[in-house]
């Protein structure tokens, strides 16, 4: 186990955070009188962090501008939803025409069948796909769809994991979350799992599992684990669902297209709608045809803004003209790359370090101890802090959990950037840290 010294580490950290406070008044300055009309002063619980958050004023490309006027490489990219950089041309493009013709059409639109087309080409598991406004939505309806379809009530979903505001499963008993009657697995672990899954499976209408932790951690599941599931839900009946929210994106088909497991239902959301409002879900006909609005007994879906023009046409843009299959796909093999140079950094910096991630999102954990699931996550709150506010003074803005997503406008030299303040900030702040506590320890005992 890791060991820091821990007054040390609270020193760093103290300094580091009055640096900071001071560099940002006018973050400060705004988050406060916010604090007086949205509880936190935010409105969107993830983007908080302590002493206070950034507020951005703009965003240009792969950058962002804080309210004090300093730019930032955004290593984060609005949690993945920001592949395309900030208003990439094509998108926003696509969003003025878009605009031009009409905003609130109340009816079809050319738009929702023709992002539905570009999606299934992509997910070829999704026959059927319908829209929503957020992955939160998505995950919702699939889930409801699952159990209409197998007319069975229950759901096995796994501790730790992330499917949105009221799927967040970072503590069993977590009260915001849906009351559907769940049943836990363990990330990772499919004797364990199916050891849940195989008490009466008869009961269990889904499995929902993200194929890479993201919110987690960026933990990714491995083939076996999700070969495995595939396979008892095959044998029971069971509605394999794939979390794709945070991984659609790697690669052209996702993570379900890289290993070749074939869910019968997927959700997603962040990009796919060329950074607005977005969620969708899909999947097989007999689960998806629930809602074929032909049918006498059809289950309505409804939703005002489901098919929102702009959304549509900016999804369109986005896969058909950005982000194309080749496009993803080097995307990918980028993050790969950066993920291997981020680790190589941790070893010679000789500290506890290790990113974790799939492809073009990852998770920065200074710690040594292998990651299989969120159990295993040891990194003291402090150090997490100090990591994050040290490198936000550096010029990279990422979350404050380590998490790390590449947009499209990144260059080499952003990531060389990248690597390179990582590696300095590991050598000169976290290092010696380390170095103290046993030669502490030994004046102790000597
Ligand atoms: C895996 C996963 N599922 C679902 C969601 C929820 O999506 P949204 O924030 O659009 O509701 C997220 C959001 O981060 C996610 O990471």
């Amino acid at each position: 186990m890791t060991t820091f010294d821990d007054t040390e580490l609270n020193l760093a950290t103290s300094r580091a955070e009055a640096v900071y406070t001071q560099r940002c008044a006018a973050s400060r300055e705004m988050w406060k009188r916010a604090c007086d009309v949205l509880p936190g002063g935010n409105t969107r619980t993830v983007v908080y962090f302590d002493p206070f958050p950034l507020t951005f004023v703009r965003g240009e490309g792969a950058r962002l501008i804080d309210a004090d006027g300093h730019s930032y490489v955004d290593m984060l990219n609005d949690y993945s939803a920001g592949l395309y950089g900030h208003s990439h041309p094509a998108i926003r493009a696509a969003i003025v025409r878009a605009l031009d013709e009409g905003m609130t059409l109340g009816g079809l639109n050319r738009h929702e069948a023709r992002l539905a087309e570009l999606m299934r080409a992509r997910f070829p598991s999704c026959e059927l796909i319908r829209f929503t406004n957020s992955g939160t939505e998505a995950n919702l309806m699939a889930i409801s769809a699952a159990r209409i379809a197998t007319k069975r009530p229950e759901v096995l979903v796994f501790d730790g994991g992330y499917h949105g505001g009221v799927f967040a499963f970072t503590a069993r008993d977590n009260p915001i979350n849906a009351p559907f009657p769940w049943r836990f697995g363990t990330y990772n672990d499919l004797a364990a799992t199916l050891e849940v899954i195989e008490r009466e499976p008869e009961k269990l209408a889904a499995i929902v599992v993200e194929p890479m932790m993201g919110g987690a951690g960026a933990i990714p599941g491995t083939r076996e684990f999700l070969q495995g599931l595939r396979d008892a839900a095959t044998k029971h009946g069971i509605a394999l669902i794939f979390d794709e929210v945070m991984t659609s994106r790697m690669g052209a088909g996702g993570i379900q297209g890289k290993l070749g497991i074939r869910p019968d239902m997927t959700t997603f959301g962040k990009y796919l709608g060329g950074g607005m409002n977005f969620g969708a879900f899909g999947g097989r006909k007999e689960i998806m045809g629930v809602f074929d609005s032909r049918k006498a007994d059809a289950v309505a879906h409804a939703g005002t803004f489901n098919n929102n023009v702009i959304t549509m046409a900016a999804g369109c843009a986005g896969l058909s003209e950005v982000f194309t299959p080749e496009v993803a796909e080097t995307l990918y093999a980028r993050g790969e790359a950066l993920r291997a140079r981020l680790n190589d950094a941790g070893r010679e910096a000789g500290v506890p370090f290790q990113a974790t991630g799939v492809g073009s999102i990852m998770a920065l954990h200074p710690q040594s101890e292998p990651i299989r699931r969120t159990a295993d996550l040891v990194v003291p709150l402090p150090l997490r802090k100090l990591v994050h506010l040290e490198m936000l003074t550096r010029g990279y803005s990422f979350a404050r959990r380590g998490y790390v997503t590449l947009s499209l406008p990144l260059e080499d030299a952003d990531l060389d950037g990248f690597v390179a303040a990582l590696t300095d900030m590991l050598a000169s702040v976290v290092a010696p840290l380390l170095a103290r506590a046993p030669a502490k320890a030994q004046r102790a005992r000597g």
